[in-house]
């Protein structure tokens, strides 16, 4: 049959109608919000390239990750910002650091919000590289020993999903290893299985002083122009024990995170980063764009390619507005 015995619009003609055959939900039950724990009390400082986004004190931080938890909002990832830098980023491991303060204030505070961590040391190194850099490269086995200690140090303090974001091969594996030898077996592992050697990152970058002061990341991150070696590492990161995997960014990538929902059955998260906020609001301001619904409308679509959760700066202004209806 076709027209005009078929009409699509019969089924687009009143809002009823389209809730019935709406095929994708968003939902605050959707949402991981992005914060960034820096040393100090009482900071609450807004960050320039991100606008509406904070460093938080420790103390500040267990007050918002209250409201994010009665938003709705499930989940938290942190992202930490050293009292001081050295060559391999040490900081990041110590048993009093602020990331590790943050999850025991959080956890104490609010139980019920699940508490992932990033896992990685450019914020902490002095070079801004992922890792520890022997003969001007990043090196990968070194940095895994080390991201073996982070990921313990972080699950002994509370956190409930540990999410390596640094690309290196076999970290997955390795970290896997190094929690269940310390006796965190149930401490999951969110892998930035699909992370893009991407400008999108320029903002989140100026916000936690990590650009690599020579050089680029594109030894370890991936090449935007692949869709096939994306499958590979996913596929590997699963091998590992990946428990959650992710693709990054989300909005240029929504190809991958079709594709890999297409291939996976693991949970899949969409990193809406950094470059994608800024656009938004920078056009929102311009007066050039309805913020509201062009947040909306972008969140639905990485829901529509197939993410379960997405990492998103919006988290909390979307999440009222989703509520509000
Ligand atoms: C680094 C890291 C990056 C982001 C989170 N952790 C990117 C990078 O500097 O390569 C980007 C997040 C964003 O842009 O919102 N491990
Ligand atoms: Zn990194």
């Amino acid at each position: 049959m076709s027209f005009p015995e078929t009409r699509p619009r019969r089924l687009r003609r009143t809002s009823a109608l389209r809730r019935l055959i709406r095929e994708t939900t968003l939902s605050p039950d959707n949402f991981i919000c992005p914060l960034f724990v820096c040393p100090g009390s009482g900071v609450r400082r807004e960050i320039s390239s991100l606008p509406g986004q904070f460093h938080f004190s420790v103390d500040e931080i267990v007050r918002e990750a209250r409201e994010i938890a009665d938003l709705g909002i499930p989940s938290v990832i942190l992202f930490g910002l050293p009292q001081k830098k050295d060559d391999v980023g040490s900081e990041a491991w110590h048993s009093d650091g602020v990331v590790q303060n943050a999850i025991r204030g959080i956890k104490k505070a609010v139980p019920d919000l699940a508490v992932i961590v990033d896992a990685c040391f450019c914020e902490y190194t002095t070079h801004g590289h992922c890792g520890v850099v022997t003969d001007g490269v990043v090196d990968n086995d070194a940095t895994c020993d080390n991201l073996g200690r982070l990921a313990v140090s972080y699950a002994r303090a509370g956190a409930d999903i540990i999410a390596p974001s640094g690309m290196m091969d076999g970290a997955v594996g390795f970290i896997r290893e190094s929690l269940d030898e310390e006796g965190f077996e149930h401490t999951a592992i969110l892998a930035y299985a699909a992370k893009y050697a991407s400008a999108y990152y320029g903002p989140f970058r100026a916000a936690v002083d990590s650009t690599p002061s020579f050089g680029d990341r594109n030894g370890y991150q991936m090449d935007p122009a692949n869709v096939r070696e994306a499958m590979r590492e996913v596929a590997l990161d699963v091998e590992e024990g990946a428990d959650l995997i992710m693709v990054k960014p989300a909005l240029a990538y929504l190809d991958i995170v079709a594709e890999v929902r297409s291939e996976f059955d693991v949970p899949i998260a969409a990193y809406n980063v950094s470059g994608e906020y800024a656009m938004l609001k920078a056009a929102a301001e311009k007066g050039w764009i309805d913020h509201d619904r062009t947040m909306l409308e972008t969140l639905l679509s990485m829901r529509r390619a197939g993410a379960d959760m997405i990492l998103t700066y919006h988290a909390k202004e979307a999440a009222r507005l989703l509520r509000g209806k």
